[in-house]
């Protein structure tokens, strides 16, 4: 048997270098650490990016999820559809906003929300739909605008792992009632911790600037502002979930960064499936190049924990995303028969993707991956 990797390979990795770190410093220089131009620079360049008419950073993209829905006014007694393969904070942000989740399953090719599938669980107390785009690609945009028009639902776009990517040509982020961006540190730009809140709607949009900020109303406090500064109202119910200077001065570095990360990454995803595909007891997912700006790699495999386990042992770390929700101890009662889900899930597996990957590291992957399934 040969030997571990000397130095472990990672599975995900943000990509920092000295104009991070530069930008940063000025702002400690500047003393102005908290919500100021620095992140409203960030947000105009955001939206410049995706086309979208209104941008509102936030501290995350679980906080990002939960003042979308509320600022959309999905509330207690409302249900909201979302997949149950997807990471906890979509469901977890329901909660939050005193909504009931209910769980939905994906299509088995690309691991994105099964339309057809969330037709199906609509009920009268339906308030809204979170696709989230599974690694970067983007959900049926056109089915689920027209269901939700159909059946009068909020469309609230999960697109964490999909900064970047675009649906039939136009970035994702300009499509609707709101789209949810993370910039946490393995996405697909990190502002450190971070995430975006974009709309189209001005009511929607100035809910949100004000639910940022513990529900201080910025226009009186603007108004009064020459006079008093220290006069504030307070109009909504709100939390503490505005985005630091110190964290957009990272985000604007790596957007100046995003073309040159997605080229890297495509590259190698595609270098993956030339490699994987084929290969005996290997399931590709469903890919399109051109428009996914990838956030992570996942293929299919039967004896998917053996695989792990021994990826793991030979230093090269491997992920699985992820485990289903309606899984979860926490929504025991919620447990609903999930086909595809059910069974897609135990054969899923990540495998490492970052912008600092070399060509070396990826021929050290795929070489185990080949051993190991192989055997
Ligand atoms: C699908 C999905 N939704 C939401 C989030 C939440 O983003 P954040 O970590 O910025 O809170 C993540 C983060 O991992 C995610 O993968």
């Amino acid at each position: 048997m040969s030997s571990p990797q000397t130095q472990r390979i990672p599975l995900q990795r943000p990509s920092l270098g000295d104009e991070e770190l530069a930008a940063v410093k000025a702002v400690f220089d500047s003393r102005w650490l908290g919500l100021g131009p620095v992140v409203k620079e960030f947000e105009d360049r955001v939206r410049d990016l995706v086309g979208a008419k209104h941008v509102v950073a936030v501290n995350t993209g679980t906080s990002a999820i939960h003042i979308a829905l509320e600022a959309l006014g999905v509330g207690p007694g409302d249900e909201v559809l979302a997949p149950s393969l997807t990471f906890v904070a979509t469901i977890q942000a329901i909660l939050q906003a005193g909504a009931t989740p209910v769980f939905c399953d994906v299509e088995a090719d690309t691991l994105n929300l099964d339309v057809e599938d969330a037709r199906k669980r609509i009920t009268p107390r339906t308030r809204a739909i979170i696709p989230v785009h599974y690694g970067g690609l983007a959900c049926d945009l056109d089915a689920l605008t027209a269901l939700c028009r159909e059946r009068g639902l909020h469309l609230v776009e999960d697109a964490a792992h999909a900064f970047g990517s675009k649906y039939k040509g136009r970035h994702i982020g300009s499509f609707g009632s709101a789209t949810c961006f993370s910039f946490d540190p393995i996405k697909n730009i990190t502002c450190g911790e971070g995430g975006a809140v974009c709309t189209e709607d001005d009511d929607v949009a100035e809910r949100l600037r004000t639910k940022i900020i513990l529900g201080i109303e910025k226009e009186t406090w603007r108004r009064f502002k020459e006079q008093r500064g220290w006069f504030y109202e307070v109009t909504t119910p709100g939390y503490r979930y505005h985005m630091s200077n110190i964290s957009a001065a990272i985000g604007l570095c790596q957007l100046k960064k995003l073309d040159a990360f997605m080229d890297k990454k495509r590259r190698y995803v595609r270098m993956y499936d030339q490699a994987l595909g084929g290969l005996p007891g290997v399931t590709l997912l469903r890919r399109n190049y051109e428009e996914t700006a990838p956030f992570f790699y996942v293929i299919r495999t039967k004896d998917r924990d053996v695989f792990t386990d021994a990826m793991q042992a030979h230093g090269i770390d491997v992920g699985v995303h992820y485990i289903p929700n309606h899984l979860q101890p926490l929504f025991a009662k919620q447990a609903t028969p999930l086909p595809v889900t059910d069974v897609v899930w135990k054969e899923i597996v990540t495998l490492p993707l970052y912008y600092d990957m070399t060509d070396e590291i990826f021929e050290a992957v795929v070489a185990r991956v080949k051993a190991i399934l192989g055997r």
